[in-house]
């Protein structure tokens, strides 16, 4: 496993808004190494970088080192005034709300973890729906139980980013996942009382096709099987432009929510 940083736990920008404690609160409990500030209630109207994380208690030892991660959640009542004010657009006008809210709060998050990497201007694009990031810069959004997230570094600390947040997908839905997964993986899935066996591979395959995605590689879920070494780690090859990379996975349960996280080293 990769040597953890310490991340937005020693940073200025270590803020937590309160309101993200109803979901996935133990992600913003203090550090046990007393690390961390305790946490603070953000002005947001005058923070358009929204609310970052800042627990190194969730954030040590899994994120790549020299990515930062920013969440928001979407039910947050200032996301629509936020966003505009920074001139973010949902993508069409008839969005369902909850579609609307999302895409902003992700967009939001995007450029708080942009800036937290250095960005001078964290203005994202989009193609065919997938993010395109700034010159020197890579990440990924994800949303899920009512968070939005986005992980952000510079493209000399990694090639490609994908990140994947889901909330636990229960048993009796997992034959739902059947096509999506490689036979051997689909036959060990349903060998295992891990309950977090469906969400763990689903959610390996969303952030590792992100990821791969970026690198301009599209590839079919059962084919992105990777080689779990824990339940926390796993890699998975992949090949691009036709050499062969790997792509990292981390993954960490918090809250009913699992956060994974896929990263294709430079150089590789
Ligand atoms: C693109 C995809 C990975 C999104 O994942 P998801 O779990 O549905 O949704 P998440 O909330 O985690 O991620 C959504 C974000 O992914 C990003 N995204 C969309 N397309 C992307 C792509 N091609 N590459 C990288 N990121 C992408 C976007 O930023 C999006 O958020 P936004 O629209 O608000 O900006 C998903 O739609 C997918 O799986 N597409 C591939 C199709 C496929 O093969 N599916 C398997 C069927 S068996």
């Amino acid at each position: 496993m990769r040597q953890s940083v310490a991340l937005m736990s020693r940073g200025p920008a270590a803020n937590v808004t309160r309101s993200l404690e109803p979901v996935g609160a133990d992600l913003f409990r203090e550090s046990a190494r007393g690390v961390n500030p305790p946490p603070q209630k953000i002005n947001d109207s005058s923070h358009s970088a929204g609310a970052h994380m800042t627990s190194a208690s969730f954030t040590d030892g899994w994120l790549p080192p020299g990515t930062k991660l920013a969440i928001e959640r979407i039910d947050a009542a200032d996301i629509e005034a936020r966003a505009a004010s920074v001139g973010i657009r949902a993508y069409a006008e008839n969005l369902v709300p909850k579609r609307r809210l999302e895409y902003l709060a992700g967009r939001l998050a995007t450029r708080a973890a942009l800036q937290l990497v250095g960005a001078d201007d964290p203005t994202i694009g989009s193609h065919d729906g997938a993010p395109v990031w700034p010159p020197g810069f890579c990440g990924s959004i994800s949303h899920s139980a009512g968070l939005a997230v986005a992980v952000a570094a510079r493209s000399r600390d990694w090639r490609s980013l994908g990140i994947d947040i889901e909330a636990r997908i229960p048993v009796h839905r997992a034959r739902i996942l059947q096509k999506a997964m490689g036979a051997v993986e689909f036959e060990a899935a349903q060998a295992s009382t891990d309950p977090w066996v469906w969400t763990r591979a689903w959610a390996a395959k969303e952030a590792a096709y992100k990821c791969l995605s970026a690198l301009s590689v599209e590839t079919a879920f059962e084919a992105l099987v990777p080689r779990w070494t824990s339940t926390d780690h796993a890699q998975l090859q992949a090949w691009v432009d036709g050499a062969a990379i790997q792509i990292e996975l981390e993954c960490r349960i918090e809250d009913e929510v699992i956060w994974m996280m896929a990263s294709a080293a430079v150089g590789d």
